[in-house]
């Protein structure tokens, strides 16, 4: 998979690529989230039920972020990004993670497919906006003025991600599919793999362990995306 200069690649990452940095994965957790049910803070429901409790929830992972920092994971694919477009390339970065830790490790443009916690998302009128302090319930949509309706824009489970035509588009387009540190449990994005094998894409895994996905990818690398990621990346600049 040398030499691959100058060529289209799309990356999905997964919380996996963050746990370096000190953020725990989801399926770690056993079905709970920093002691939650996903129910009652990942959903739609959950949200119409105790909106305090999900602002208040979202509000200590936003915080959490003033926290950690960026892993050699996340610097290697902001400089491949780097490098391919220089050389007329084009790297995809797809990441269902809700941390900022891609944008602050230098990648320009990354798409968040699951949102981003530092964002909200008006749920009357669709507005999204960057909010990095704590949100409330007294929060008042900038755009359309109604206040309690500002949730975090994150995608709960029940909701359609984002971006999902750019990003079915930049699959068919792309040379190479990888994808960091993702347990392939959840969909759409555990599906990429076959989309990309449906289109005759190569396919790389990089992860901890087997996901649940493996057999459909050419190659599996197990091993810490701090150590795993930096490595394929210079393979692929060819230093
Ligand atoms: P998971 O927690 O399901 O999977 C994390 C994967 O990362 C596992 O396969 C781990 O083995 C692997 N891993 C752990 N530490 C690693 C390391 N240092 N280096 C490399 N790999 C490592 O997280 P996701 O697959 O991201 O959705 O979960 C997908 C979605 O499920 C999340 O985006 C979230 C969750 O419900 C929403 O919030 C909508």
């Amino acid at each position: 998979m040398n030499n691959m200069k100058s060529k289209k690649i799309l990356i999905l990452t997964g919380a996996g690529i963050s746990a370096e940095s000190g953020i725990d994965t989801f399926r770690a957790a056993g079905g709970l989230w920093e002691n939650h049910r996903v129910e009652d803070v990942a959903t739609p429901e959950g949200f119409a039920k105790d909106p305090k409790l999900v602002h208040r929830f979202y509000n200590l992972r936003r915080s959490a972020l003033k926290t950690v920092k960026p892993n050699p994971a996340h610097i290697a694919l902001a400089k491949l990004e780097t490098s391919l477009k220089a050389s007329g390339g084009q790297l995809t970065l797809v990441t269902q993670n809700v941390d900022d830790l891609h944008e602050r490790g230098g990648a320009q443009d990354v798409i968040h497919m699951h949102g981003i916690l530092t964002s909200m998302l008006c749920g009357i009128c669709e507005n999204r906006w960057e909010h990095i302090q704590d949100a409330s319930t007294e929060m008042i949509c900038p755009k359309c003025y109604v206040k309690g309706a500002c949730r975090p824009d994150i995608v709960w489970f029940g909701e359609m991600p984002y971006a999902m035509h750019v990003i079915e588009e930049r699959l068919a387009a792309c040379d190479l599919f990888v994808s960091i540190g993702t347990s392939g449990a959840v969909y759409p994005a555990a599906g990429f793999v076959q989309m990309a094998n449906a289109c005759g894409k190569t396919t790389l895994e990089l992860n901890l362990e087997h996901s649940q996905g493996s057999h459909f990818f050419d190659e599996s690398r197990l091993g810490p995306a701090g150590t795993l990621v930096p490595q394929w990346v210079d393979e692929i600049l060819g230093a």
